[in-house]
């Protein structure tokens, strides 16, 4: 798959060298991905580690995606499973986390599983992740680059404004072209369950590796999915159809009063690589509430209303 970058702020390979370097000395390094920006770690490095929950404020049983350059990586540390490697070939580089059985001879923080016995697999797209985890020669341990419970970053000023005054380097790599998180496929049980919809989705899954049951256990396998995640400090509320007094309008296709658009021409893609910045702007502007017009749930709109949904979910 390939992954049109909106614009570039490329680092230079002496700052890659440096973020790799600090990353092996226990260092925590923001970087870029083609989904959102990831805060990582040295992912065999317990305190490393630490760190990033410290940073973020994140609650310790939730695991961590472990960033890898390959498939050849990804078995080091997670069993092999042929539907795996099926999945790796169609799909990595890119935006799927595969969650597969924790090898004994992992040599990986235990912190990243969280007391889990099963491990959380990506090797991203984008190529200052993968230059990075290269220099590196280390898996990289890397959630979403914000404070817990709040809206993924997808510009490296969002990453600033999160991490403030963690002690982080910051790579910029531009705007992220996904712009919402990895879909995470759990492979470690009896039957494939999707965890966390994302922009691979189920039907994309299902062309390589067959039908998947419904059955979708994600509150309990996958703690980062809690309801009220993805949040901003204003309140949500969802398929708006008109605006009421007081509120600002988070459009998608035609909408003449939206005060910003996902996506005027109603495409999913571009509606998903906005979503985030434009719930963050809106959020700055203080009102008493951001209405969000409808997102249909097809492909990518089903991701979106995910995130959607947790967002505007009570806290
Ligand atoms: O696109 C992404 O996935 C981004 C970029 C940086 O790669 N990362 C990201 O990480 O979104 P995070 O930590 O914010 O979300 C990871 C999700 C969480 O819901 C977590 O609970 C789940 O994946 N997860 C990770 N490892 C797991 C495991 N071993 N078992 C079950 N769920 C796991
Ligand atoms: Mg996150």
């Amino acid at each position: 798959m390939h992954y049109r970058q909106q614009h570039f702020a490329v680092p230079t390979n002496s700052q890659i060298e440096a973020a790799a370097a600090l990353l092996r000395a226990g260092g925590l390094v923001a970087f870029p991905t083609e989904t959102v920006y990831g805060l990582g770690a040295n992912a065999c490095d317990d305190k490393a580690v630490a760190r990033i929950y410290a940073a973020k404020g994140r609650p310790v049983f939730n695991p961590l995606i472990t960033h890898v350059a390959d498939s050849q990586q990804a078995f080091s540390y997670g069993k092999y499973i042929p539907d795996a490697e099926r999945l790796m070939e169609a799909f990595w580089p890119g935006p799927l986390t595969l969650i597969l059985p924790r090898r004994h001879d992992a040599a990986l923080s235990l912190l990243v599983s969280a007391g889990l016995d099963c491990i959380g697999l990506r090797a991203p797209a984008h190529p200052v992740a993968q230059a990075l985890i290269k220099a590196c020669g280390m898996p990289v341990a890397a959630p979403s680059a914000n404070r817990s419970g709040r809206i993924s970053p997808t510009m490296a000023a969002h990453v600033a404004e999160e991490l403030g005054e963690a002690d982080v380097m910051i790579l910029d790599g531009g705007a992220c072209s996904v712009g919402i998180e990895s879909t995470v496929l759990d492979l470690s049980g009896a039957q494939p369950a999707i965890l966390r919809h994302g922009s691979v989705t189920l039907e994309m899954i299902e062309k390589i590796i067959g039908r998947i049951g419904a059955a979708c256990d994600g509150a309990i396998k996958s703690p980062g999915m809690l309801e009220s995640h993805y949040a901003p400090e204003t309140k949500l509320r969802l398929n708006a159809l008109h605006v009421e007094a007081g509120e600002l309008l988070l459009g998608f296709g035609r909408a003449e009063h939206a005060t910003l658009n996902m996506s005027e021409s109603g495409d999913l893609t571009e509606a998903a690589a906005n979503l985030f910045s434009m719930l963050r702007a809106l959020d700055k502007m203080r009102a008493s509430r951001i209405a969000v017009m409808p997102v249909p749930m097809e492909g990518l709109g089903i991701a979106i209303n995910d995130r959607l949904t947790r967002a505007a979910a009570p806290r």
